[in-house]
């Protein structure tokens, strides 16, 4: 044989591939080899071969597979698909993915050889040879194109993911803040990032969020703009990147020096506003931030700026609502001089009781927020039967046990959670199944509602009403023993006692 032509031989036994080597290698061939698919394909990317010889069945890629990564990488390439198991399936499959022959094992000497002659001089040689290097190239230049093409596609649908993620209706802000700070981190490879929101007032910079390993400040810590440089520059609107450990990393809350000491700073702003800033700290592989974190990093921020806008937009408006609410509450309840900061004082006493029931701080939020709340149906009573002197009829009781109906309905459309709406809608209901709206009885009261039922019934005992006068604190803890299990949740009533017992609790009556 004048010419030396290459094969590639693709089989995970070691045996097999051994003893084509050889047996091709007698025959003149110059043999490479490869255990894995992985492997033989970055061999055929890397050298140029007359044919390849590949096992069908291969852990990770198989032969087919491989096959296929082959002829879209060069289509001429001849392939033969070495197998111990033919059968007419994969056969087909293979011929149609464009193996050249099928070899079945045990082969003999004769077959393999005619085989590969017969498919190397179909090729051509050296001319042939050479055409198949310059295709390679343009394959490769191809592949380059795609790659690029890859990345974009990659990136957009990156961008999309993250947009998507922070369009959650009535995200709150601390929840978006730290939702963007991590997809900062991943976004760019990076070991931390803090969202700094300036204080229009003081003039500083308050950390908002605050992710990585190096970290030392805290959420609500205040970083002073003084007279460094970066800050007039990114106050301007200007991204930055800074590296080296030049004093500045200890106001960006970053402690020590990381591998890289490399920082981006971009400004979150509205139109030419700027708001606040997105600093992005350290990447995990070293290095200084490159143009490429800096273009992610700016679209991120972007869209991240319209989020921030419209999360704080929303929260203050919703703040407004609620102290609206509460002011209204506070008026009916100034109405009226025995029921004057009634839902002020239930609130406060039931969070010393949630305390005492080790109770979660959101079980403890959700009374801090709803029981201040939890008359606000009393607006549809009327004042001739809110503020009577005397005892009320049967009638007017009626119209008064619709308020916590009322309340919950006021409060529905404004996005409170169940827990909270719970407390308003439940807040009359007894033990013994025989309070009102809905007659639940025992655990099937909402837990917190059964703290504000004891706590609500203790302040209207102790308050001075027109027709009675108030009864003492002792007094009124006896009734609430009286009524445990009939009206009152046993344990409910044993933790308000000890309460009680506190230095806590106010002994004085209304
Ligand atoms: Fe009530």
């Amino acid at each position: 044989m004048s010419k030396r032509y290459k094969v590639l031989v693709i089989d995970d036994n070691e045996w097999i591939r051994t003893t084509l080597k050889d047996l091709l290698a007698t025959s003149g061939y110059h043999v490479d080899i490869a255990d894995n698919g992985e492997t033989g394909i970055s061999k055929v990317k890397s050298k140029c071969y007359d044919i390849v010889l590949s096992d069908v069945q291969m852990p990770k890629i198989d032969g087919i597979e491989l096959l296929k990564q082959i002829k879209v990488y060069d289509s001429t390439l001849p392939v033969v698909m070495i197998t111990g198991f033919p059968t007419v399936d994969t056969a087909i499959q293979a011929m149609k993915e464009g193996a050249s022959d099928f070899i079945t094992k045990p082969f003999r000497y004769e077959q393999v050889n005619m085989v590969v002659d017969k498919l190397v001089k179909e090729r051509g040689g050296t001319k042939k040879g050479t055409q198949t290097s310059k295709k390679a190239k343009q394959n490769k230049t191809i592949e380059s194109l795609n790659m690029k093409l890859n990345k974009k596609v990659k990136e957009l649908s990156l961008m999309n993911s993250i947009s998507e993620s922070m369009n959650i209706p009535q995200m709150s802000s601390e929840d978006l803040f730290n939702k963007i700070v991590k997809v900062a981190t991943e976004l760019v490879d990076a070991d931390g990032a803090s969202i700094l929101m300036i204080d229009n007032m003081s003039s500083e910079l308050i950390v908002k969020a605050i992710k990585g390993k190096g970290t030392k400040k805290e959420v609500d810590s205040i970083i002073p703009i003084d007279g460094n440089i970066p800050w007039k520059e990114v106050m301007k609107g200007k991204h930055l990147v800074i590296s080296g450990g030049n004093g500045f990393r200890k106001n960006m809350a970053v402690k020590g020096m990381n591998k890289s000491n490399s920082s981006v700073l971009i400004p979150l702003k509205i139109k030419d506003n700027v708001f606040g800033v997105l600093n992005v700290f350290d990447k995990l592989a070293g290095g200084k931030f490159g143009q490429e974190d800096v273009k992610l990093l700016l679209t991120l921020s972007r869209r991240a700026s319209l989020n921030i806008e419209n999360a704080i937009l929303y929260e203050s408006m919703y703040a407004n609502l609620i102290s609206t609410l509460q002011s209204l509450v506070a008026a009916i309840e100034a109405r009226d001089r025995y029921t004057q900061q009634h839902s002020q004082r239930v609130t406060q006493l039931s969070v010393k009781v949630a305390e005492e029931m080790n109770c979660s701080q959101d079980d403890i939020d959700t009374i801090k927020f709803a029981g201040v709340l939890h008359d606000i149906g009393k607006i549809s009573v009327s004042d001739s039967i809110l503020l009577k002197k005397g005892k009320l009829t049967e009638k007017e009781i009626k119209v008064v046990q619709t308020h916590p109906v009322v309340g919950e309905k006021i409060l529905y459309p404004l996005g409170l959670l169940p827990a909270e709406r719970a407390i308003v809608r439940h807040h009359h209901e007894r033990w013994d199944g025989k309070g009102y709206p809905d007659g639940l009885a025992g655990v099937a009261i909402p837990f917190l509602a059964r703290i504000i039922t004891v706590v609500d019934s203790y302040d209207a005992m102790t308050s001075n009403r027109p027709y009675r006068k108030a009864m003492e604190s002792k007094e009124a803890i006896n009734e609430l023993v009286r009524c445990c299990g009939t009206q009152f949740d046993k344990d409910v009533v044993d933790a308000f006692k000890k309460v009680y017992s506190s230095k806590f609790f106010p002994k004085t009556s209304k």
